[in-house]
């Protein structure tokens, strides 16, 4: 049996590569399973959801083997695995799936059902999400394989371009999802917040779509002159906290057709406040410039409670809330709706229930439409906390699965 190594995550601002045990076809309980297969990593990625837990924005455990963007061949596969071989090049999706339950049927595999006992949703090497041992190492076990990867037809082919293809394990379908979400279509104006990975992989996603002009909003010099190179429009913002005048500036109008959020909950201000941590600046601010019947798509990772945990829950995939208490440990400030009832424990049917009423409920008070992926509660809320995290974010499937065909309409 080979060795293998991997990134291990030590403590805040801390990871080393370690020696870790080669992977078994088990799943994270150790129960042994038959439609798994072991890769032998080829690409695996650093994201910026990597980056809240190296921080310590999170509760992830020291020990815990990082990541999710992996692509890999095939050297070991269960005796139920039909339709992949020894050999094959796989990307693997971020989400673990099972690829029966009601929500993968609906095709929201970011919050499948079967794969994390602690809620719906899991994913590789990440808090919270199942248990599944992360992908930044030389040997990873993918379940469900038949499910979960997508095979390169073309090997060699695929060799060549592999370090654009590694993009297809999470930030270009990521991107994506957010500017589908965002109902991106011909002629559109978008403004998308964020010029990272996944912010330029949602512009890069708009302008196929056939988006009239791409705005791309940061206060990172290099990252704008970047966004800039590569033909979409640049917003500086450390020049105003007025996103509507910067937006004004180019499109003559102070709003867009769709906007995406692609920063999460470590967003800092605009203008002044440029340098200072402000988690519901970029939903507030894209709510302030989306035309009436506009939408937003939001792949950016938020919180729901003040454990900072539950923003990776929510990130990755989970759309619920389930309470709202007096947690100490606070990342966020406290939100507006604080007083909101304990939800009712994880039952899951109950929670799916739950989560209808109170998406018709947002979808009627919210003057914005959102995508299908996610909703936020109506702007009013936000005025009782201007700055601080002042609704609560329910992000559906943090993506589909697959890059093309699969996408449901926004
Ligand atoms: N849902 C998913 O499947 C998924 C997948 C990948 C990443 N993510 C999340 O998407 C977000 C972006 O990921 P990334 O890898 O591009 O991160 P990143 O940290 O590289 O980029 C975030 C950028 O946002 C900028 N920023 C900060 N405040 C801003 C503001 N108010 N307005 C505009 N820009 C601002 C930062 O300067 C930075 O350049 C993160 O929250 C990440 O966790 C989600
Ligand atoms: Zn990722
Ligand atoms: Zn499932």
């Amino acid at each position: 049996m080979p060795s293998n190594h991997g990134v291990v995550y030590l403590g805040p601002g801390k990871v080393e590569v370690q020696s870790i045990d080669y992977p078994k076809l088990a799943n994270p309980k150790g129960k042994p399973i038959e439609h798994g297969v072991i890769l032998k990593v080829v690409t695996t990625n650093i994201c910026g959801s990597d980056q809240h837990m190296v921080r310590g924005r999170t509760t992830a455990p020291k020990g815990l083997v990082l990541g999710h963007e992996i692509t890999g061949e095939i050297v070991e596969k269960g005796k139920d695995v039909e339709f992949l071989n020894v050999g094959d090049l796989v990307t693997v999706p971020f989400n673990v799936a099972c690829g029966r339950c009601r929500t993968c049927r609906e095709q929201q595999t970011g919050v499948c059902l079967n794969v994390n006992e602690g809620r719906a949703g899991g994913a590789y090497g990440y808090v919270d999400m199942g248990g599944w041992v992360g992908g930044q190492a030389e040997y990873v076990m993918v379940p469900y394989a038949d499910f979960n990867l997508i095979r390169f037809p073309d090997k060699a082919q695929a060799m060549e371009k592999i370090l654009d293809l590694t993009m297809l394990s999470d930030i270009l379908p990521t991107g994506f999802h957010g500017a589908v979400s965002a109902g991106v279509g011909v002629g559109s104006t978008v403004y998308i917040a964020g010029a990272g990975p996944v912010g330029l992989a949602a512009a890069a996603s708009a302008h196929i779509l056939g988006a009239a002009v791409v705005m791309v909003g940061d206060m990172n010099k290099e990252r704008l002159a970047h966004a800039k190179s590569v033909g979409f429009e640049p917003i500086d913002l450390t020049k105003s906290d007025k996103l509507e005048e910067l937006i004004a500036a180019v499109v003559g109008v102070p709003e867009v057709d769709a906007s995406v959020d692609a920063v999460g909950f470590e967003a800092r201000g605009h203008g002044a406040q440029h340098s200072t941590e402000a988690p519901a600046t970029v939903l507030n601010s894209l709510m302030a410039v989306t035309r009436a019947a506009g939408a937003i798509g939001i792949p950016g990772l938020y919180v729901t409670e003040r454990q900072p945990a539950h923003a990776l829950r929510s990130g990755l995939g989970q759309v619920a809330p389930l309470r709202h208490g007096a947690d100490a440990g606070a990342a966020l400030q406290p939100p507006a709706d604080a007083g909101h009832p304990p939800w009712p424990p994880a039952h899951r049917e109950g929670r799916q229930r739950h989560r209808h009423l109170a998406r018709r409920r947002a979808a009627r008070l919210s003057r914005v439409r959102h995508g299908r992926g996610a909703q936020v509660r109506h702007r009013s809320e936000r005025d009782a906390e201007e700055g601080g995290l002042t609704r609560d974010v329910w992000r559906g499937a943090s993506r589909r699965h697959r890059v093309g065909g699969r996408l449901p309409p926004a």
